[in-house]
Order: C-alpha cells, then structure tokens, then sequence
C-alpha cells in the first residue's frame, strides 16, 4: 500500500532530509504544546502555594545579591521528587513556591548543597561566620568567602523601583510596602540583606508539610 502512496510514505521522511526536519518540528512542538499548556491553567502552578508571601523589601534586596555574587552557579534551589533528595533536603519543591522569584533561582549545578529549604536551618550568626569564611565552620568547604559584603550598605536607592517592576509583573506589593522599603534597609548591610533571604527560604513550606503528616 505505502508503494501506492509515493508522496507521504515513510520512505519519503527517511531519504528526504527537508521532510524528516519539517516532520520532526512539527511532532516535536505539538508534544511540547501537550506538555507546556495545560500547566498555564494548573492554578498550583500560578498562585502562590499556602504560606508563600512576597518578599520583603530586606530580603528582595538579598536576593538581588545573591543573583550579583553567583550563588546560583554552586547551588540550585530545587528539590526534586526523588527520596534522597527528599530525605537529604526535606519536602521537595512546588511550583506554587516560585511564583513571586523573577528571575527564578532553580539552577542546575550543585557544587554545594541545594538551598530550598536552608530557611531556619542555621542561625543568622552561623550564615555570618560562614558568608565571610566558610572554612571557620566547614573546614573542608571550597566555598569561597565574601567578606565584602558586611562592609557594604544595602542598597536603598533602587528598592522602591525594583519592588514597583516586581509589582508591574504581578507581585501584590501595596502602596504602603513600597513606601516603607526604604526604611526596613536603612541601616542594614548587605550581609544583612543577604542573611534575611537565606534565612525565609522555603520556610513555610516546611511548616506545611508538618501539618500534612499529622494529618495523614
Ligand atoms: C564555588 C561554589 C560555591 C559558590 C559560588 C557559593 N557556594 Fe555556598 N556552598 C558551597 C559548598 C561546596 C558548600 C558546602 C560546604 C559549606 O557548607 O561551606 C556550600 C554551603 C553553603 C551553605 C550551607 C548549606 C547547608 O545546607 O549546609 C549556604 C547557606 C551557602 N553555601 C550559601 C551561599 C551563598 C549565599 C553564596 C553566594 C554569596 C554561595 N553559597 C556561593 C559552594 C559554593
């Protein structure tokens, strides 16, 4: 039947490089489709999982110091559904928690341990020892130091711009907090700053999945 068929065999794909490439596009995309639209109308995926709030203005702050010193090329921010991460790192990642990071942090290499749900683990004192040397806590560690960031001040000039973009992309920040941003840096280092950020992450999520167990 297919030698009936001359024009659309399969025969056809195979010795005709243009079509194998027309075909395979075509395929490739609508799998793609299959697989990317419908998680555009998973509200699990665009509204905010429960107990996940905004950044505050402190920790926006960090989190834009986080992204300037790299900290994403050594960890990723993302744990995935398999049992040793869950065990090494705790509940593994929603997309609900990512929906007010623009950039998202997620990353993909892992020279140190992931930063999920580092919120918490640590005290602000021990992310101070750690941020300036790490090899003060971690003697073997081959993070490197940033003692610069305790001497510099936290930048306060641009917040209110910054937290009026995040606004602009659909981050409910109100007048108020806006207003206020420049105050709650007033004073801080960008440590500070950087510590504040670390020390919120994936905290709630935690809390969560506590209830989730007592209630199962
Ligand atoms: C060259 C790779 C590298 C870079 C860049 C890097 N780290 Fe690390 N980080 C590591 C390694 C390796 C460890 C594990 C050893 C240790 O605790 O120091 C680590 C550990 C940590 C820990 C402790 C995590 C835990 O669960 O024990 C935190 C917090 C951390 N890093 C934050 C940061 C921050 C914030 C930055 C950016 C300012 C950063 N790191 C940049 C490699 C890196």
């Amino acid at each position: 039947m297919s030698s009936e068929n001359k024009f659309f065999s399969h025969g056809t794909l195979e010795k005709n490089v243009g079509w194998l490439i027309v075909a395979t596009i075509i395929v490739v995309s609508i799998a793609g489709l299959v697989q990317i639209v419908p998680l555009f109308f998973q509200h699990t995926t665009t509204e905010p999982s429960p107990g996940v709030v905004p950044y505050t203005a402190l920790r926006l702050a960090g989190r834009d110091i986080y992204q300037r010193e790299g900290c994403v090329g050594c960890h990723s921010q993302q744990i995935r559904t398999l049992r040793s991460e869950v065990e090494r790192y705790g509940p593994y990642s929603l997309a609900g928690e990512s929906v007010f990071d623009r950039p998202f942090l997620w990353g993909s290499k892992r020279t140190g341990p992931d930063l999920a749900r580092v919120g918490a683990r640590y005290s602000d004192d021990w992310h101070r020892i750690h941020l300036r040397n790490p090899r003060d806590v971690v003697p073997e560690s081959n993070m490197p130091g940033y003692p610069w960031l305790q001497k510099s001040a936290a930048n306060a000039s641009s917040i209110q711009s910054h937290m009026m973009a995040m606004r602009r992309l659909g981050v409910p920040y109100t007048d108020e907090m806006i207003a206020e941003a420049p105050k709650e840096l007033e004073g801080k280092t960008e440590e500070d700053a950087l510590i504040a950020y670390l020390q919120g992450l994936g905290v709630n999520r935690r809390y969560i999945m506590v209830d989730e167990v007592v209630v199962k």
